[in-house]
């Protein structure tokens, strides 16, 4: 099982204080899937995220990131992942590319064998579509342009697997479109991608699974079309209607009226 999945969550706990956040998290992720957590502001997802990334400590459970765990062998977790939080970290003087390159010399890529800095910054910059603006400077960017070019550094040293920490809040609908087409590009590449959102929609466009978390646990977990089999019947009346995301995640997590027990996955 272990090889099977790139990220491995069990039982795990997280409080601030008397704030109890996550609650006994459970999860698994495949390799090479789009994974979206999805969970309402507070909920609990950049502190999974951060735990995941090894930069917070859970109080218990475990968690493991490319079969290394998180707080057994943080290092190897490092050297697997990458993470991108939802405001980008470019620097704005500096020009799309000299931003690449700077962290591709950072990151030693051509003493590991990945390149010279200067190809990998120009092959991220074709595949992320900023070939044209590579040379303008960052304060320049349309928001969407930048969030692109923040994923596209998360890339730099090829780590299997990439947080993305709401990447697209904030953005208008054209700059989240645009990075909709690069998390994809990213997945079509092999990396195994966990994003946090609030918007129902964008799990909905991207992910192959959605695990939604609430109250400090995962209570739906499954692809999307397991995710609308836990709709309640009801709904089926409505033949040309598809039930959204947003009235599965009100039903789910008690908001609606008959709301189903989510008994995980596989449940119709
Ligand atoms: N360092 C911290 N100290 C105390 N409370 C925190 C800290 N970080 C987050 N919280 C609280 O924990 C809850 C979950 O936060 P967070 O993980 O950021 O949620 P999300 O990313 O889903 O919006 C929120 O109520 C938040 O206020
Ligand atoms: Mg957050």
């Amino acid at each position: 099982m272990a090889t099977e999945h790139a990220i491995r969550v069990e039982a795990l706990t997280k409080s601030y204080g008397d704030l109890e956040v996550l609650r006994g998290v459970d999860l698994a992720v495949a390799r090479g899937s789009i994974t979206a957590l999805l969970g309402a502001n507070g909920a609990g997802k950049t502190t999974l995220v951060r735990i995941l990334a090894t930069l917070l400590r859970a109080d218990a459970g475990v968690a493991t990131v490319g079969g290394a765990d998180v707080a057994g062998e943080p290092a190897r977790v490092r050297e697997a992942i990458s993470l991108t939080g939802q405001f980008a970290a470019v620097d704005e003087v500096l020009t799309g590319r000299e931003n690449l390159v700077l962290v591709a010399r950072l990151r030693h890529v051509e003493a590991r064998g990945l390149g010279k800095p200067a190809a990998v910054a120009s092959a991220l910059l074709e595949r992320f579509g900023l070939t044209d603006a590579a040379d303008r400077r960052v304060g320049t960017y349309s928001g969407g342009m930048r969030r692109r070019l923040d994923i596209a550094m998360s890339l730099i040293g090829d780590p299997p697997v990439v947080f993305l920490d709401e990447p697209t809040t904030g953005l208008d609908p054209q700059a989240r479109n645009e990075v909709w087409d690069a998390v994809r590009t990213l997945a079509a590449g092999g990396t195994t991608v966990l994003l946090t959102t609030q918007y129902l929609e964008e799990a909905e466009q991207l992910a192959h699974q959605i695990a939604i978390l609430h109250e400090g646990r995962i209570i739906v977990d499954g692809t999307l079309a397991e995710v609308k089999a836990l709709m309640p019947p009801a709904t089926v009346e409505y033949v040309e209607k598809q039930p959204s995301l947003e009235e599965i995640f009100l039903a789910v997590t008690g908001a609606g009226a008959g709301a189903p027990a989510p008994q995980g996955g596989e449940q119709r």
